[in-house]
């Protein structure tokens, strides 16, 4: 059931945001690194550990199958979620990180040396490293899509780059450093037609967007569960069930064998081949929760809320003299980030540090971008749903302050 979208209700179902830092109410704007817990998600883990705590899948005492059904239910909303068609295609990973490793590991068996592998280049240092380390395995070539000054990619470009060589397409949903929304759905047609495999980075997406990937057809999507309202230390890859079935596993190990003899083993089926090692069953189910959570809210109302503060900030950020916003493409969500003349953007955040006002600085895990526009790093406002314009008023005058004081 969607609720209205209040937001003194929403910002009272978070602990965190009820505290002082520095002496001074906390305003948080660096969700893009990770976003702040609803006292759902953080009960749904206590909850966890003080009635159900057992290892899944494998006691047939009550704890445990109740921790399998929480943990497999879990998995049936994060399938739900993403409006994939099977469960089976629902791998409960660590993280984003942990997701692109997984496929980039188990894709060296179907790429070559004369073969290409295409990534853009506003990538978080997660989904272009995996592929380097690919490349080096096989001695196949990286390609990289162009980015354009306003932050959006170079798509000429991406049709030249493409050929019946590309193995694997990768960029992301929204890039953390710049807010850019790809056109995820036709970037994955186009590369479909010279017969590659797409994965998309969604973890800046799934806190912001509606996904549904089989509206856009993506192989793997990936994601962490930290950003979007659920713990650290829980992610999701989502493969289509064919490309899962015809990859090898990436960890062998418990769980996600069938049988086991020193002449050989056999591997469990979908999901459980990529599933080696106890999960984080308390994380995976906190998962769910948050997904509840968000659902409950609305990711129409949470996206068109977000939407507003960019707007609203990006106009008064725009006021300030010498200020450069790196990023303005058409469609954008999420994060602004940007320089002012003659500031640091450590200094800036340092100052806004001690105003209780948490901004993200430097590279943002995306060094290439920051050499692209030939700037260190910058500084990072990124939104939640919890977000106020009130919160950005603050942030504003901070950052005026903090002018004043360095300039
Ligand atoms: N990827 C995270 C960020 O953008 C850590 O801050």
């Amino acid at each position: 059931m969607v609720k209205e979208f209040n937001i003194a209700e929403i910002r009272e179902a978070f602990p965190i945001l009820h505290q002082e830092v520095n002496g001074k109410p906390l305003v948080y704007l660096d969700n893009g690194a990770t976003v702040q817990k609803p006292k759902a998600v953080i009960d749904a883990i206590s909850n966890y550990y003080e009635t159900i705590n057992a290892n899944v899948h494998r006691g047939v005492h009550s704890l445990s199958q109740w921790a399998t059904d929480a943990m497999e239910g879990a998995r049936e909303k994060v399938r739900a979620h993403i409006n994939a068609p099977s469960t089976k295609e629902i791998i409960f990973t660590s993280g984003t990180t942990d997701s692109i490793n997984i496929i980039a590991s188990s894709f060296t068996t179907f790429v070559g040396k004369e073969d290409e592998i295409i990534i853009s280049a506003i990538e978080h240092h997660s989904n272009i490293v995996p592929w380097q380390m690919l490349c080096e395995r096989t001695g196949a070539t990286l390609k990289v899509i162009p980015v354009l000054d306003n932050g959006e990619l170079d798509q000429d470009t991406y049709a030249e780059l493409l050929s019946a060589k590309t193995k694997m397409v990768a960029f992301n949903h929204i890039s953390n450093s710049l807010g850019t929304i790809n056109p995820v759905k036709e970037m994955i047609a186009a590369a479909h037609e010279v017969g590659a495999a797409v994965l998309i980075d969604g973890a800046q997406a799934l806190p912001h967007l509606k996904v549904d990937v089989q509206d856009l057809d993506a192989d793997f999507y990936a994601f962490s569960g930290h950003k979007m309202y659920a713990p650290t230390g829980v992610g999701v890859l989502f493969g289509k069930e064919e490309w899962l079935n015809k990859l090898p596993p990436y960890r062998g190990g418990g769980e996600m064998i069938a049988t086991v003899t020193f002449e050989k083993s056999t591997y469990a089926s979908l999901p459980h081949k990529f599933e080696a090692g106890t999960p984080n069953v308390a994380g995976n189910i906190a998962l769910g929760a948050a997904i509840d959570f968000m659902n409950e809210i609305g990711l129409d109302a949470i996206a068109s809320h977000e939407s507003e503060l960019v707007a609203y900030a990006t106009e008064k950020l725009m006021q300030i003299e010498g200020m450069k916003i790196y990023g303005i493409a058409k469609n954008k969500a999420g994060v602004i980030s940007f320089n002012i003349d003659g500031v640091h953007n450590y200094d800036l955040g340092v100052i806004l540090d001690k105003l209780g006002i948490a901004v993200r600085t430097g590279h943002h895990c995306t060094q290439p971008i920051m050499d692209r526009f030939g700037i260190a790093g910058t500084a990072r406002a990124s939104f939640g749903m919890y977000n106020t314009k009130e919160d950005i008023d603050k942030f504003i005058a901070g950052v005026e302050r903090a002018k004043n004081m360095l300039l």
